[in-house]
């Protein structure tokens, strides 16, 4: 079988230096969704270099919009952009695709999106986006796999969401911020990501407050200005290499970071026996490796600001090795544990029935060739293959590019052997 994109990783050393965390790529993708709604050029920096935010810029392009990637910041200027489709290529090479809807309807009141389908970590339902979306005065209609969106005038709603969906959230809120009267979230997602959202949107001059919260409010505004924006560090990539020095043993400072985001995973790798310093925005982790701790008991996965479910891939990969049995909840996605299956060729002892995994620790993982089938379960086989004895193959690593800047550059900086075969 050819493979895209391979990681050799040859395991056992243990991690030691600085590392520069990337910006979040969950704020980079509903950011430059909102830029389409600016009357000028947006710069958006601290862009993570990642294929997901490479995939956002190829719609923005598909929409008629000017854009230029220089570094880690992006110029979008969407002055001339009077597309609406997204086309089915697009939206299944990114099902968070569907975060554009809000700001293409705000911008045209028509879009033409393919239903995004589902992943490998779910069926990724988008009923929460659209039943918002109708109370705001849109009209949908289904044809040969497109939902044709049309709106007379989008107008200010009482939105009450039956779950704190992320993506659900940031669609009504790039709806209303243009749309004619207020409107009211409840029952809001509290993400970091849509606090930066929230930033970004009210520096082009729109009207929104309570992000954060449970409940945010936005009065629409006619129009909204171009900008230059900084958006926030990626939690789950900080604390993705963090549990990587759980599992390797080492110790490494991660710089521009926002510790009170990363509370919940700095508490269970404390209380796994890992040493965390928080100095401002910065972070340092020091662990003998993860068999010299103790396991975490039981760990459940919950919307912000619980330990988030992008962090339970990584964290099981790293708690293969603690001591004791660890039992882990996984209550958001129905089908994250599809990478176990490649933990269990490492030597790792997991059992796993429906969103409970139980895993009772080993003395040591063995190198192997395995597959990623998800992003961050294919930084769970990272973390893993860091840590084991011998040479792991993890193929299909483009998942992991999807949502981890330059990782290979990354860890080796810190002495790991890796490198793309
Ligand atoms: C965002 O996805 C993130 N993606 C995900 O990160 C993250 O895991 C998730 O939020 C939860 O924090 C981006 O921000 C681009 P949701 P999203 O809507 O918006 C159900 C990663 O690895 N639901 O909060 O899709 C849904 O099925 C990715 O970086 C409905 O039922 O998440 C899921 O069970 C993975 N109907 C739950 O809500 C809807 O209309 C959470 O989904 C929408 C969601």
């Amino acid at each position: 079988m050819i493979y895209l994109s391979s990681l050799i990783i040859d395991g056992g050393v243990p991690l030691c230096g600085v590392v520069h965390v990337q910006g979040a790529k969950n704020s980079a993708l509903p950011i430059l969704a909102a830029s389409l709604l600016a009357d000028g050029e947006c710069i958006i920096e601290n862009c993570p270099d990642i294929s997901d935010t490479h995939t956002a810029v190829e719609i923005l392009d598909s929409l008629g919009c000017r854009t230029e990637l220089c570094g880690d910041y992006i110029s979008v200027n969407p002055q001339y952009a009077d597309g609406f489709v997204i086309h089915d290529t697009l939206m299944r090479k990114m099902r968070s695709s569907i975060i554009f809807l809000g700001s293409i309807l705000a911008r045209r009141h028509h879009a033409r999106v393919s239903f995004p389908g589902g992943c490998d970590i779910g069926t990724r339902p988008i009923d929460l986006h659209l039943s918002a979306l109708s109370k705001m005065g849109v009209e949908f209609s289904e044809s040969h796999g497109y939902l044709d969106c049309r709106t007379r005038g989008l107008k200010g709603a009482d939105i009450n969401l039956t779950f704190p969906s992320v993506g659900a959230t940031e669609n009504v809120m790039l709806s209303a911020v243009r749309a004619d009267g207020t409107t009211t979230i409840r029952n809001a997602a509290k993400e970091p990501e849509i606090i930066d959202l929230q930033g970004f949107l009210n520096a082009m001059g729109a009207d929104v407050s309570g992000a954060g919260t449970g409940t945010i409010v936005i009065r629409g505004r006619k129009s909204l200005g171009p900008v230059r924006y900084r958006i926030i560090s990626d939690r789950i990539a900080a604390g993705t290499y963090m549990c990587a020095v759980a599992a390797a043993g080492g110790s490494v400072l991660l710089k521009n970071i926002d510790c009170g985001a990363l509370w919940s995973t700095t508490a269970i790798l404390r209380d796994a026996g890992c040493t965390v310093e928080e100095h401002a925005d910065m972070l340092r982790i020091e662990s003998d490796g993860m068999t010299q701790t103790d396991s975490s008991g039981v760990i459940r996965t919950m919307p912000y600001p619980g330990f988030p479910t992008d962090m339970g891939s990584p964290m099981v990969a790293a708690m293969c090795l603690a001591r004791g049995t660890t039992v882990f909840v996984e209550t958001i996605f129905e089908n994250r544990y599809k990478y176990v299956g490649e933990l269990l060729r490492m030597g790792a002892r997991i059992r796993t029935d429906g969103r409970v995994a139980v895993i009772d620790g080993v003395r040591r993982l063995y190198g192997a060739r395995v597959e990623a089938s998800d992003l961050r379960g294919g930084a769970a086989l990272v973390v893993a293959a860091l840590a084991a004895e011998g040479q792991t193959v993890i193929n299909n690593a483009e998942y992991i590019e999807r949502g981890y800047e330059h990782i290979d550059r990354v860890l080796s900086d810190l002495g790991a052997d890796i490198k793309y075969a």
